[in-house]
């Protein structure tokens, strides 16, 4: 019975939280976007049913040692079997809009070639559901689960995986397209390229350093292609959700400020750079880059129609010291190879998975993008922010995040920049990735043993804000 856990968990009372009175986030514009997203490999689970074929990370995950606890996602949240259940608490939640992923070897088991009919339908039904429930699909196209076949073939090295997913893209619009106002191509191929090829912390598990570049140049010309294919398919909004955060130099120094510019091209200006503007960054940086480079940023330069930014945390940064290495970032331990360091945010709150709390850098990241691109960067939403904590249900800890990054980016709004949407990352606990199911994100608990589901006290906050946010608008 899909609303069992609501109500069960409806009347317990949470000390006042659940009752917002009063302008405790600031009214946001009329039609702004209120969402919540999650992504197809970290909640469905089912990866071997109905025709699905492997991802990368099946592959990486089954390699001992991967995964900090050693799972893996073949159950994850159940959600391939329980989406009704979950599309229940999205509509008890109020949400506007649901961001969710479509897993690419779940449509095209190889990558290319034959549909998998049964992995489209079960989209298909989702989205039909959606609408049904009022409630906007906001499909994404690349979660990072791509499809084993073409990993082995050199994935996201390979210039070739660009077209496939063009075609993906198109085969995906064909079916959903006409009840799908906003896409988004790629999720975080700064994290795929850093994380993925260069690092080995993720799938593909590849340990690359700067040769892994060219994962992140096919990934963005996937993107290109992907958007003139999807604006074929008559396809009205199309935007890409990139991670951006502020990047504050350890000190003054000349070799801080210099390491916090590199990590700030490498991880920022590199994909917001070509997207917004048509050019890479750096002269020297493009020339590390495989095929006609020129000809695909205008590809990859194509106008979007909004800009997706995943906001969590500024990254401090210094020249390369021993003690970097021991230092985390998104659970990062950087070798000493690299020319910076990623260094603690003293005197920060942190969240359950070490992260700093910086509302703040929000609306710095945002001013920093309206002062780079100007004219060029359409309107803004935002595609993730949220946090893992402990607390089973009580909490209080992401009621105050979420409520601090809502007033933070209000200011942005009252300034004047075009945001026209956010999305908490997420509605539901999930695997999240090499960290396992330790970092639960979700605004509704996930028990993995039995897949119960148990809104949080966040969740009837959101659902509260929301509501009033609705209320005059
Ligand atoms: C970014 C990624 O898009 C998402 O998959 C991940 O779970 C969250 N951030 C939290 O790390």
């Amino acid at each position: 019975e899909p609303s069992g856990a609501i109500s069960a968990a409806e009347g317990a009372g949470v000390d006042g939280v659940a009752d917002v009175s009063g302008p405790e986030v600031p009214r946001f514009p009329g039609g702004f976007l209120w969402g919540v997203s999650t992504s197809a490999f970290q909640i469905e689970g089912a990866v071997d049913e109905d025709g699905r074929g492997p991802s990368a990370w099946d592959a990486f995950t089954a390699r001992p040692g991967s995964v900090k606890d050693g799972s893996d996602a073949a159950v994850a949240a159940g959600h391939y079997h329980r989406w009704p259940e979950d599309l229940a608490l999205l509509r008890e939640l109020g949400a506007g809009a649901y961001r969710f992923s479509v897993s690419w070897p779940r449509v095209l088991p190889s990558g290319s070639g034959a549909v998998n009919g049964p992995g489209l339908d079960f989209y298909d039904r989702l989205v039909d559901a959606l609408c049904e429930a009022g409630i906007q699909p906001v499909p994404t196209l690349f979660h990072w689960d791509t499809p084993q076949a073409l990993e082995e073939r050199g994935g996201w090295l390979e210039r070739d995986t660009a077209r496939l997913f063009a075609d993906y893209a198109d085969t995906v619009a064909a079916r959903l397209g006409d009840r799908i106002t906003h896409w988004v191509t790629l999720n975080e191929p700064a994290e795929v390229t850093l994380l993925g090829y260069g690092l080995g912390q993720h799938a593909p598990g590849r340990r690359l350093l700067f040769d892994a570049l060219p994962a992140a140049h096919h990934q963005l010309l996937g993107h290109g292609l992907a958007v003139r294919a999807l604006r074929a398919r008559g396809a009205r909004s199309i935007g890409v959700a990139n991670s951006h955060g502020p990047v504050w130099p350890l000190s003054d120094g000349e070799t801080d400020r210099e390491a916090a510019e590199l990590y700030d091209l490498l991880t920022n200006r590199m994909f917001a750079d070509p997207l917004l503007l048509g050019r890479y960054p750096d002269e020297g940086l493009a020339a590390l880059l495989p095929g006609p480079v020129a000809d695909d940023l205008k590809a990859i330069g194509e106008p979007l129609d909004w800009y997706g930014v995943n906001y969590y945390q500024p990254t401090l940064v210094g020249a390369p010291a021993p003690e970097s290495q021991a230092g985390e970032f998104a659970g990062i331990g950087l070798p000493g190879e690299l020319p910076f360091g990623i260094r603690e945010i003293p005197g920060k709150e942190r969240t359950g998975s070490g992260w700093a709390v910086v509302p703040e850098g929000l609306p710095e990241t945002l001013r920093t993008f309206c002062a780079r691109y100007g004219d060029r960067l359409p309107p803004v939403m935002i595609t993730e922010n949220g946090c893992a904590y402990p607390d089973p249900v009580h909490d209080r800890e992401r009621v105050a995040f979420l409520r601090a990054h809502l007033r933070a980016l209000h200011e942005a709004v009252a300034e004047g920049i075009d945001v026209r949407g956010y999305f908490v990352w997420s509605l539901l606990d999930n695997f999240e990735w090499a960290e396992g199911y330790r970092p639960r994100f979700g605004l509704v608990h996930v028990d993995y043993q039995t897949l119960e589901r148990t809104p949080k006290d966040s969740f009837r906050w959101l659902r509260a804000v929301l509501r009033e946010q609705r209320g005059s608008s």
